[in-house]
């Protein structure tokens, strides 16, 4: 096992950079996921990790060694695809154990190495099938098998699981999880599913356009994005935005939306938000900042609203409503949902509020989370070039 550290590394195909000079550090047994629109770069950067792939810059490192010039076997990584190919004429057993006597380990050595990754993806009884024979989640494992053997210093995925259902996705999904704290190898996965990414990482890198966007712990990232396109990238149903600007009221600080919708800015933001004032501003807020306002409410922060839609998801219902033309989406308490067609008042939680500068699509950092312990409000700076440091 060992650290993988990426220093300026940029690829182009042609005329055209595909990803963009970019630094990233994977920490030894990190289990790193690379998220990102489809096209935004991430295989082409896991093939460069892999050497399947030539650098057009920068240096890529495992461990101490630069792996620049090394053929992908003498990488010692193994990589996962999404078409996990396996040999239909090979049972399971001769599919894992492929390569390895190449390797010089014996026969009795090659036995025990299959039992071994055998038990520890339980498939244990399908040694002996071929892979007609599995299902898709049973391949998928075999797969996994495979790469377990060689016991790597990296675990490359690609997308591994998206060939298989939604349900058989969300045990895998689990799966490797649980593979990864028996056996912490260090680990880059690559899903353009932010479901995937969030549940899964230690860590995750947002990527747009051959670029990193934001690096961070998932929760890091949900709850502080530094761009608009992370904020809406990451959580599903996406964040709410809406247009307009900062105007001084009565008690600080108000976002009016072009819609007309009127929303107090917390205390603790005022500091922050108030070089922004009169400037055209978005406001993002996530659907569960919204709820059904209470009977007889103070009527800040709440909008009068006309429900197009619910959809009941059991644990909660999503409502999805107007406000000046922009389809917004709240979170509901299913007990406490308007049908479609009912008038509701919805009340706006502020303090999740994230305000976003629409030029730059930068979100105003705020107290104790302005970066390089900058007391002057700001806007994040551009994160692409940064090297990533622990939060
Ligand atoms: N061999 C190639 N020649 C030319 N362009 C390429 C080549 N390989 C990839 N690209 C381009 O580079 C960009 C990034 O591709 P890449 O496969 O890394 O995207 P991705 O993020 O993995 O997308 P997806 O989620 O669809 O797999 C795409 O625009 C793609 O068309
Ligand atoms: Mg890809």
């Amino acid at each position: 096992m060992a650290p993988v550290t990426l220093t300026q590394i940029s690829k182009s195909f042609g005329a055209v950079e595909t990803v963009h000079p970019l630094d990233l550090e994977v920490k030894d047994h990190e289990f790193l996921v690379l998220v990102g629109p489809s096209g935004c770069g991430k295989s082409t950067i896991l093939r460069m990790i892999a050497g399947l792939e030539t650098v057009s810059g920068g240096e890529v490192r495992i461990g101490d060694r630069v792996v620049n010039t090394l053929s992908p076997g003498a990488r010692d990584v193994a990589m996962v695809f999404q078409n996990y190919a396996l040999y239909p004429h090979m049972n399971v057993a001769r599919n894992i154990a492929f390569g390895l006597r190449r390797r010089g380990m014996t026969r009795a050595q090659v036995d025990e190495a299959v039992l071994e990754a055998a038990r520890l993806l339980e498939i244990e009884p399908l040694l002996g099938r071929r892979p007609s024979a599995l299902s898709g989640g049973q391949r998928q494992r075999v797969a996994m098998g495979r790469a377990i053997v060689r016991k790597p210093k990296v675990f490359l995925f690609d997308e591994p699981l998206s060939n298989l259902d939604a349900k058989l996705r969300a045990q895998m999904r689990v799966e490797i999880k649980k593979l990864h704290q028996k056996v912490p190898t260090t680990t880059v996965y690559v899903t353009h599913d932010q479901v995937e990414a969030m549940t899964m990482a230690d860590r995750l890198v947002v990527m747009n356009n051959g670029r990193i966007e934001q690096v961070g712990r998932p929760m890091d990232v949900y709850a502080h994005p530094r761009t608009r396109f992370v904020a809406e990238f990451i959580g599903s149903p996406a964040m709410n935005f809406w247009d307009g600007r900062l105007e001084a009221g009565s008690k600080g600080l108000v976002f009016v939306a072009h819609s007309g919708l009127r929303l107090s800015v917390p205390a603790s933001r005022q500091v922050a938000y108030r070089p922004h004032l009169g400037r055209p501003m978005t406001l993002g807020l996530r659907p569960e900042a919204i709820s059904v306002a209470p009977d007889h409410t103070d009527a800040r922060d709440t909008e009068m609203v006309t429900i197009k839609l619910v959809e009941p998801l059991g644990v909660e219902t999503l409502a999805f409503f107007d406000v000046g033309g922009v389809e917004s989406c709240a979170r509901l308490d299913p007990a406490h949902t308007p049908r479609a067609g009912d008038s509701a008042r919805l009340t706006f939680d502020t303090a999740m509020m994230h305000l976003i500068a629409p030029d730059t699509g930068e979100v105003v950092t705020c107290e104790g989370r302005a970066t390089g312990g900058a007391s002057a409000p700001r806007t994040h700076e551009h994160v692409s070039h940064q090297r990533e440091t622990t939060p």
